[in-house]
């Protein structure tokens, strides 16, 4: 069997271009522009290619982006202010604080601040909160599982009753991922550092996703023949054929899975260009919560 290759990035093209075309029409109608407020703590080079990407995106589709950088020795108190300015300023719809934050940052009390209303990653403990509850729904489910559920429906429609194993428990992506598609009404195991047999639960997984930061971790034996398989890692590792350049890979070995599984994400080209795309949905749905078309 060769596995159907997920196109994410053909995905978050369409979903772009909706965004795209109802912006234009807000705009005829007069309705200002979304805006993004992007934050972002020192200097991490990975943090500054995301966020010039979802920068780049937003002008593309019309969306304002209002771009912030502190200091990597800024203060709790510094952060926490221009939060506050953030979440007052009526032409920002949407607030991003680029994570990973430097260690004297509060992370959970400084994602605590945004204006749930605001909090476009929903990473607020409210949105978290009403994400874990079915009979709630949150403001915002945060980019990286919203596009992760959109990727699976593209090949199994309806997840209900389907055994999913998750690994990685990350308040990012793992657990977030986990609950959305226990929303779905699939059948979640979450596996993290301290799963014993690993492999073993894998192999029970109609739907695999794996979030772990570790190049080529799962292998083809740990997968269920015909498993949709989503790999969400993006790892930069020296190039085999030439050790002077690097290149992008993903948690999951995917030249073998690729033999074996139905479907299965690239790196790059799956997951990633979902999570801008939803970023990008989530800061249109602010503005239309505030000014309906
Ligand atoms: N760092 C890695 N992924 C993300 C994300 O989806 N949002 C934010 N704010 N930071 C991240």
């Amino acid at each position: 069997m060769t596995a159907t290759i997920i196109d994410g990035k053909a995905i978050a093209k369409r979903i772009k271009d909706e965004i795209a075309e109802e912006i234009k029409v807000r705009n005829q109608f007069g309705m200002p522009a979304p805006g993004l407020a992007t934050v972002l703590v020192g200097d991490d080079p990975a943090s500054q290619i995301y966020l010039r990407n979802k920068i780049r995106t937003c002008e593309q589709l019309g969306i304002r982006s209002f771009s912030y950088t502190l200091p990597a020795d800024a203060e709790q108190a510094e952060l926490e202010q221009l939060i506050r300015t953030l979440n007052e300023n009526p032409e920002i719809h949407g607030i991003l604080v680029q994570l990973p934050l430097p260690p004297q940052i509060d992370e959970y009390q400084i994602l605590s601040l945004i204006a749930p209303q605001k909090d476009v990653d929903g990473f607020h403990p409210i949105n978290a909160g009403m994400l874990s509850r079915k009979e709630s729904d949150p403001w915002f489910i945060p980019c990286t599982p919203s596009g992760i559920l959109i990727l699976v429906q593209s090949i199994v429609s309806d997840i209900a009753g389907k055994e999913v194993v998750v690994i990685g428990r990350s308040s990012i992506v793992g657990m977030p991922t986990a609950q959305l598609l226990c929303r779905n009404n699939a059948t979640v195991t979450i596996c993290h550092r301290q799963t014993q047999e690993l492999p073993k639960i894998c192999r029970r997984a109609d739907i695999l996703v794996v979030a772990v930061g570790n190049s080529r971790m799962v292998k083809s034996s740990w997968v269920k023949p015909g498993a949709v398989v989503i790999d969400v890692g993006i790892n930069r590792i020296p190039d085999p054929a030439d050790p002077s350049k690097t290149i992008l890979t993903g948690d999951t070995d995917f030249d073998e899975i690729v033999n074996v599984a139905s479907a299965i994400t690239p790196v790059p080209g799956g997951v990633g260009p979902m999570t801008i795309a939803i970023l990008m949905r989530n800061t249109l749905a602010a503005a239309r919560r505030e000014k309906p078309l």
